[in-house]
């Protein structure tokens, strides 16, 4: 990737919408090369949906401006709209036409030549997977189905630039799996590919660079290495402990420690604290058990995604995120747990 300015398949520049008082995405400036995996992650209200909006010229911009393979958002919006495929937060799709035809009716809308249309339709219905339901009316198919159709109907155009907000959302584990292979498959083919998603997971598995968002802002923009770095750079380390008894007074105690970065209870009985100052440990487990609480084992981990982004925006408790993190198994401690006492 060179660093000319046409190999920028999008430049955003202080872009920023208010409704109302609320200032939902405020200033935040970019470039994404062409063929990158650009990715906003960011808990639910952080703002990447209101960006998405904007960048496809669903919605106008208060402020700033922005390029999108070349054209300006406001003012050339149907050369920008040309040039892109949209997955939305909702599935769009008419339940009484089948696949194949909710497709053709948004190639002619496209206005796409019929046979490209055909063409095109049975080409990526396939590789979605969908061929065998292409004759199925869209209402009768399940989510995963309808998000596959989705996909096909976005690519339809063959665009430069494919945004994807939340395009796993709700899904099960197999179409999430082949989402995610496909976007990469498509980066490779030098698809620009802009995602937003709220798990980690997903934004360390498919994105070269990844920007966290929060109340409007980047807080942060780059590899997920490098975001890694920012805070286990020798200094720092995630503390895992498994603990009963947390109260609430506990947890305000902890995140006002010296060194103690954030907290989150990733699941029930344990508590992850991102830390950058050496021995902090000694410290929280005394703070632990002057109040009351029993500390059973200790992992200490290295930073994911979630470390960071509590590392970037202060000790606030933030659940919604710290839900998007995988639990609902509980993972064996046995072999990579140290036992305190
Ligand atoms: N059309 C709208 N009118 C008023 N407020 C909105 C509108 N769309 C979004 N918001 C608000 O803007 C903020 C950002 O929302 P959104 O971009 O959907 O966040 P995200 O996609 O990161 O969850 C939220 O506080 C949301 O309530
Ligand atoms: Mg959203």
């Amino acid at each position: 990737m060179t660093s000319e300015a046409q190999e920028f398949e999008m430049r955003v520049e202080a872009l920023t919408k208010r409704f109302g008082d609320l200032e939902a995405v405020k200033g935040i400036s970019f470039e994404v090369p062409r063929g990158e995996i650009f990715g906003f992650l960011g808990p639910n209200g952080a703002g990447k949906s209101t960006t998405i909006k904007m960048l496809c010229t669903l919605l106008k911009p208060s402020g700033g401006r922005a390029l999108v393979a070349g054209y300006d958002i406001v003012d050339e919006a149907s050369q920008v709209r040309r040039n892109i495929g949209l997955v939305a937060e909702k599935i769009i799709l008419y339940d009484r036409l089948t696949a194949e035809e909710n497709l053709y009716f948004y190639g002619r809308m496209n206005h796409l030549p019929e046979a490209e249309i055909k063409a095109r339709s049975a080409f990526w219905l396939d590789r979605m997977g969908m061929t065998q339901w292409k004759d199925k009316l869209a209402g009768t198919f399940s989510t995963g189905m309808k998000q596959r159709v989705n996909i096909a109907r976005a690519l339809l155009t063959s665009p430069r630039i494919m945004f994807l907000d939340e395009p796993t959302l709700g899904l099960d584990p197999q179409t999430t799996r082949a989402i995610r292979q496909f976007i990469k498959e498509l980066a490779e083919q030098g698809v620009t590919v802009i995602l937003t998603t709220h798990q980690m997971v997903e934004a360390e598995m498919l994105c070269d660079r990844i920007s966290i968002m929060d109340h409007g802002s980047i807080v942060a923009l780059d590899t997920e290495a490098n975001l890694k770095n920012l805070i286990s750079d020798g200094k720092g380390a995630v503390l895992d402990l498994a603990l009963e008894g947390l109260t609430d007074g506990m947890r305000q105690d902890l995140g006002a420690l010296r060194g103690v970065m954030g907290l989150a209870e990733p699941e029930a009985g344990r508590l992850r604290i991102t830390t950058n100052r050496p021995g902090v440990l000694s410290e929280v487990m005394r703070l632990v058990e002057g109040a009351g609480g029993t500390i059973s084992s200790v992992n200490t981990l290295e930073a994911n995604l979630e470390d960071v982004f509590l590392h970037l925006t202060g000790n606030e408790m933030r659940v919604e995120f710290a839900q998007s993190a995988p639990s609902g198994h509980r993972r064996g401690a046995a072999g990579r747990t140290s036992r305190v006492r």
